[in-house]
């Protein structure tokens, strides 16, 4: 066994590489790297040619090495294929004697479905009908959807967090005013960014910055490359405060897209509206800009700041239209006539991008559906926790052919582990099947230990208990203490595991066990909520064991009640957005195939330093 140090990182490879030592063979030679931050998932994304590190007396060996492997994997996925498996199916029969349980949580998750139908159709309306005569009549530009629509290959997209921005205390912001999400283009994968210029002109509130900070987030751990389609007024002036001057508001947008570039993740800016003050500055630090004619401007202070500060009137076009930029200052690269010409040049530019997909189809190879109907996740979805059936029959609709290789199913029965495949894709499902007690987290260390030594990714179906372990007697609190100790070891394991992390939270996210199973501080992927789901410290209803004055504990509930529902945590952000039980599976498919496209990226190796526009 050789070591070697890792050391003199560049300070971007430290953005996607935090803070906390790891160890990892290097595959077949036994080398040991310790590392002082968390890799990306996979070896060849932190070991990879082009990223920037110095070894001790070893360097030449290894890093020669890395490279090889790092080539060898792009070029030979295409030939490789994935090991046989026969794994058992699980009985995901429903017991007559559960139905009035099934029944029950049926019927609210009818509700939920209902309230996220209307929320989903009051943010596709945008800022309204006023908004939206004023966007497509006076403007003459297209709605943001619409631009969508003729950008990506299809609408099969995945649209992230369409709910943030409703129910803030300044009010609702559908939207959060920015469509973000992942969609293909021309077969790739790429998040996009979309001011919907309908909601306040496109200006940026707090939560606008938060989703916009949240993609490019998501971009850059996933490695995809980003499109901006940028039509915003910048700042909502009203609410600067809460815009301008923190460490993640908006200078952290264009911070990011110099690290970004670093990081060779693509992007491109489309401007189809205006670009104003700090907006100007997302195309001109974009590695390609498109810009419309007569629709888009960029400048810094706009015609009637010309007019008071020298008196002299100049139309939009004259002092930032597309002509000008494109002929004169340089800050954009290609000038589209129209919009839809601009939708064709970008489509160009992500195929100059050196990647090389697999053919289609040929990693998924012939695909089983699960056993059960997806709808009946509509009832397994639990009203409360007290109202959870066992998360098997939840596993069962999800996976394919509803198989399931368990793991240590008969030790710390309250936690559910093991692998499955969904869509063909191989992953260690982590489920909750009651409290995470001290062995169930023995049990989450070990699973979560050995997918991450095996490269596989996990998914975490959260349903935690909605109350925190109180200690009544001696034996209740070294019990917690095991349970402590037990449950940091999973935290543990859980936050320094290099493979791709998804959760979904089926039931409740309360307390350390929402932690233990990769909620949202834990960093993972993608992390999704049922429309039952219940986000709060402690669930409605639990406040009596805290608070021990009655009328107190009372409105302590209410406001539980209030602001654990999953809506009010989408709304805020705290999540990548609500999905219905029954398309789980989907998305789930969909986020691993996000995920897996930076393995077909051709990396050259050379210094990381981000594009600059001289
Ligand atoms: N802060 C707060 N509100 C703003 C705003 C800003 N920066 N920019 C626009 N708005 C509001 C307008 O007051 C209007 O509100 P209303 O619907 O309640 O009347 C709404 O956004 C739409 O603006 P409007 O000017 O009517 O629409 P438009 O499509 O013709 O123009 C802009 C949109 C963004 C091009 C134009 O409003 C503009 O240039 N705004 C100023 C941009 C600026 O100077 N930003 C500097 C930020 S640091």
């Amino acid at each position: 066994m050789h070591r070697c140090i890792l050391r003199g990182l560049r300070f971007e490879d430290s953005v996607v590489l935090s803070s906390c030592i790891r160890q990892q063979r290097i595959a077949d030679k036994k080398w040991t790297v310790s590392l002082r931050s968390r890799p990306c998932h996979s070896i060849h994304s932190w070991i990879s040619p082009s990223t920037t590190v110095r070894w001790q007396p070893l360097t030449h060996f290894v890093s020669a090495r890395a490279h090889h492997l790092t080539q060898s994997k792009c070029m030979s996925a295409a030939r490789r294929k994935r090991l046989p498996s026969a794994f058992p199916v699980i009985d995901g029969g429903l017991n007559p004697i559960v139905n009035h349980v099934f029944e029950l949580n049926l019927r609210n998750s009818l509700v939920c479905q209902d309230r996220y139908l209307k929320y989903k159709a009051q943010v596709q309306k945008g800022g309204g009908d006023n908004a939206t005569l004023r966007h497509t009549q006076r403007n003459k530009k297209l709605l943001v959807r619409e631009r969508l629509r003729r950008l990506l290959d299809d609408e099969d997209y995945l649209e992230l967090a369409p709910f943030a921005g409703l129910g803030l205390p300044y009010g609702d912001i559908p939207s959060a005013g920015c469509l973000t999400g992942i969609g293909k283009i021309n077969g790739l994968w790429c998040v996009f960014i979309a001011n919907d210029a309908t909601v306040k002109g496109g200006t940026a509130y707090p939560i606008t910055v938060k989703k916009q900070l949240r993609a490019q987030d998501v971009a850059m751990q996933n490695r995809l490359p980003c499109v901006y389609l940028v039509d915003s007024g910048g700042a909502f002036l009203p609410l600067q405060s809460e815009i301008f001057p923190d460490k993640n508001q908006g200078g952290r947008t264009f911070y990011n897209e110099a690290i970004m570039s670093a990081l060779k993740i693509p992007q491109v800016a489309i401007v189809c509206g205006s670009c104003t003050a700090g907006g100007a500055y997302i195309p001109t630090m974009a590695e390609e800009t498109v810009m419309v004619h007569r629709i888009g401007t960029i400048f810094l202070g706009g015609p009637p700041l010309v007019k008071a500060a020298t008196g002299e009137e100049v139309s939009p076009e004259n002092l930032g239209g597309a002509t000008l930029h494109a002929e004169v200052s340089g800050c954009v690269d290609h000038f589209s006539a129209v919009e839809q010409d601009s939708f064709e040049s970008t489509r160009n530019i992500i195929s100059t991008l050196n990647f090389e997909l697999p053919e289609e189809g040929e990693e998924d190879g012939a695909i089983e559906a699960p056993l059960h109907s997806a709808d009946d996740l509509m009832g397994l979805a639990p009203k409360t926790y007290h109202h959870s059936l066992d998360a098997k029959l939840i596993v069962s609709r999800l996976t394919d052919g509803s198989k399931f290789q368990e793991f240590k199913g008969r030790y710390g029965t309250t936690l559910l582990t093991g692998f499955a495949k969904i869509e063909g894709q191989l992953v260690g499902i982590v489920a909750s099947n009651g409290e995470l007690t001290y062995e169930a987290s023995l049990k989450g260390t070990h699973f979560v230990t050995l997918c991450d030594q095996r490269d596989v990714p996990l998914v975490f179906l959260q349903n935690t208990a909605p109350e925190p372990g109180m200690t009544l007697s001696t034996h209740k609190a070294e019990a917690n203490t095991n349970r402590l100790k037990a449950q940091g070891s999973m935290m543990s394991a859980v936050a320094c595991a290099s493979v791709p992390k998804i959760t979904v939270v089926i039931g409740g996210c309360h307390g350390a066990d929402s932690y233990a199973m990769c909620g949202r501080a834990f960093d993972p992927n993608f992390l999704f909520l049922w429309p039952n789901a219940r986000v709060s410290l402690v669930a409605p209803g639990c406040s009596e064991a805290l608070v021990p004055e009655e009328e107190e504990a009372a409105r302590l509930d209410n406001k539980l009640e209030e602001e654990s529902c999953a809506f009010f945590s989408s709304g805020r952000l705290w999540d990548d957005g609500v999905i219905l039980p029954q398309d789980t599976r989907k998305v789930l498919s969909n986020c691993l195939k996000i995920i897996k496209q930076q393995e077909y990226q051709i990396s050259k190796e050379r210094q990381r330093t981000p594009l600059l526009r001289l």
